[in-house]
């Protein structure tokens, strides 16, 4: 009943717009956690025109060269442990190093494959990646290293390119700009956020992920008002209609009560499909196109909508939890949460159907 529509055509047209910002750069589209829940394999697909795919996991990259893809691939945690490192090479993947661990296991490389490495520093992030005092010693051991093919490439992450001002990611991309003068490889700075809002991270490599899904990483701004699409629609049915009078309550804990006489529709949704337990009451779905509040807890296979309003509503309607005519960020606002968040948690049990 429940299912996630996939829009191959909406998240082609994403990658355009990617172009459009960052039209001198290459695109290295970030497909991780199974592509923002949106399914790894069909959106790979859809966006085979991107110049390079990123993701997490070790697994993740092998399932996309097993689906046939020959694309670049570059590891954003790069590898834990000799084996994964044979995996990488039998594989052809690009690792990101980030501490001298990684370079140990590359020093003791004796296979033939040489590994494009994407060296990542700490400009401030304060996650992965060599602090500026380490970078040093990395780079002259990675300079004796013959695992690697050279010129290896930079990147680094910012913490907040979501601010349109902000003086840390000034001084993130500063502190980018003086650790990698003099040094040749291509560099890598982007998420979404900041190709959007910071023009100077517009290097030789950006690395998209929300943007390509059609969602906005700025608060309050949606994905349609930056230009994008929404790649997927949540939807599902209403299953039943019942007629309330006031002071009936609704749902677990009884946490929405009705004021007057009143109709709900239950929709075949919930927590266990990943729409989010704690959805503040009021937070719209469509049904039938039109805006309905939700009245009471989201359960784990249902919610509860106020259709009082919508006299029509009747069982097997049809309701847009969010995608097409209800932004994604009107719900995660509406959860407390981002985005990323709820298309992440997008159900095993929840169908995924491509268009
Ligand atoms: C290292 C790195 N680069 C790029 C991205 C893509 O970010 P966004 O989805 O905000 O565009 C991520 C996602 O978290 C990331 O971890």
């Amino acid at each position: 009943m429940i299912r996630a529509v996939i829009d191959t055509a909406a998240l082609r047209h994403n990658l355009t717009r990617v172009r459009e910002v960052a039209p001198d750069s290459r695109v290295l589209a970030v497909l991780k956690a199974n592509a923002y829940g949106h399914g790894m394999v069909a959106v790979a697909s859809a966006l085979a025109g991107a110049d390079g795919f990123a993701v997490a996991r070790l697994d993740e990259a092998i399932r996309l060269r097993a689906a046939g893809y020959t694309q670049r691939i570059v590891l954003l945690e790069g590898v834990q442990g000799a084996e994964q490192l044979r995996e990488a090479a039998e594989n052809c993947l690009e690792l990101v190093v980030h501490e001298p661990g990684q370079i140990a296991l590359l020093e003791a490389w004796r296979g033939a494959h040489l590994f494009q490495i994407w060296l990542k520093i700490d400009s401030g992030m304060g996650r992965l990646g060599f602090r500026p005092g380490e970078l040093p010693a990395a780079l002259g051991r990675l300079s004796d290293c013959k695992a690697i093919t050279r010129p290896i490439a930079l990147m680094t992450h910012l913490a907040e390119a979501e601010l349109k001002d902000s003086e840390r990611t000034r001084a993130q991309l500063e502190c980018f700009e003086r650790l990698t003068a003099g040094l040749s490889g291509e560099r890598s700075i982007a998420n979404s956020a900041a190709m959007i809002g910071w023009p100077a991270t517009r290097t030789e490599w950006v690395r998209p992920g929300l943007m390509l899904y059609g969602i906005s990483p700025f608060a309050g701004a949606t994905g349609v008002g930056l230009g994008l699409r929404p790649a997927m629609t949540l939807e599902s049915r209403v299953i039943a209609v019942r007629e309330l009078v006031a002071g009936d309550r609704v749902g677990y804990g009884g946490a929405w009560t009705a004021r007057r006489a009143t109709r709900i529709a239950v929709v075949a949704a919930g927590y266990g499909d990943g729409y989010m337990r704690n959805t503040a009451n009021g937070t719209p779905v469509l049904v039938n196109a039109r805006p309905a509040p939700i009245a009471g807890r989201v359960s784990m296979d249902m919610l509860t909508v106020d259709v009082t309003e919508l006299p029509q509503v009747a069982i097997g309607d049809p309701v847009i939890l969010w995608g097409n005519g209800l932004p994604v960020e009107t719900v995660a606002a509406g959860a407390g949460t981002i985005p990323y968040e709820l298309v992440c948690r997008v159900g095993q049990r929840v169908h995924i159907e491509v268009c």
